[in-house]
């Protein structure tokens, strides 16, 4: 399964989240990939800082040419992880054509998610020529123990896109880990944080398994 992490907001969350899911997912015995296409290389530098060997895979590929290269790149791996680029939208259109689902990471922020439908439109785009891609939104630095405000629930349920259960709060401990080349699954396996970021693994299987079962 391929997954681009993907919102043109800069700051929502997409290298946090990119790499808290590839290493979730590696820990559960998945091959995995993740692509880094933000031209400022934050997850090359996240796997720089580390002290040894990343958990999975991690290339960087920040040119448009992502649809073409993924299939090539990908052989061998269960899941692939694109963390996308803020802006860019020619890498986003290519990332888009790569993947078969889209997880658009949100912070809970009415300026944050009036920004959502830049991504939400290159989405639908390209659903012309992939009937079959689908995405979700991940709410991401959700203030623990409060209710998403009316106005975020209201904007993002106008879209045709789902939101996830699982939720990820805001937490010291995902920015801290993320300097030091870790993640709070090998830092604080027992944490809550560690619990959120399992709570999205296991939806996106979920998800996947319905999704196999439509097409068989
Ligand atoms: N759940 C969280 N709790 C606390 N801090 C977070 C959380 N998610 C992200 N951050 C912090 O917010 C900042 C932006 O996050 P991140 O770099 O993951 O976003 P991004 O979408 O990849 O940004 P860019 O668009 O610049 O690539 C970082 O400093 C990160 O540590
Ligand atoms: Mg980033």
């Amino acid at each position: 399964m391929k997954i681009a992490v993907l919102n043109q907001k800069g700051g929502s969350g997409k290298t946090t989240v990119s790499i808290h899911l590839a290493h979730a997912f590696s820990m559960i015995g998945y091959r995995v990939l993740l692509v880094d296409t933000d031209p400022q290389g934050s997850t090359r530098d996240w796997a720089a800082a580390r002290n040894g060997e990343a958990p999975f895979s991690v290339i960087g590929l920040d040119r448009p040419i992502l649809h073409k290269e993924l299939p090539k790149l990908a052989q061998g791996y269960d899941f692939v992880f694109i963390d996308g680029a803020p802006r860019v939208s020619d890498l986003t259109r290519s990332a888009i054509m790569a993947v078969d689902f889209v997880l658009v990471p949100v912070q809970p922020s009415p300026l944050d998610v009036w920004a959502v439908h830049e991504v939400v439109e290159l989405v639908q785009e390209a659903t012309i020529y992939k009937p079959d891609l689908t995405a979700a939104f991940l709410i991401n630095r959700k203030i623990a123990n409060t209710a998403l405000g009316r106005e975020v629930t209201e904007v993002l349920g106008e879209y045709p896109f789902p939101v996830l259960k699982a939720q990820i709060s805001q937490r010291v401990a995902f920015a801290e880990c993320l300097n030091i080349g870790s993640t709070v699954l090998e830092a604080a396996p027992k944490s809550a944080a560690s619990d959120e970021v399992r709570a999205v693994v296991e939806e996106i299987l979920e998800a996947r398994e319905e999704t196999n079962h439509g097409r068989s």
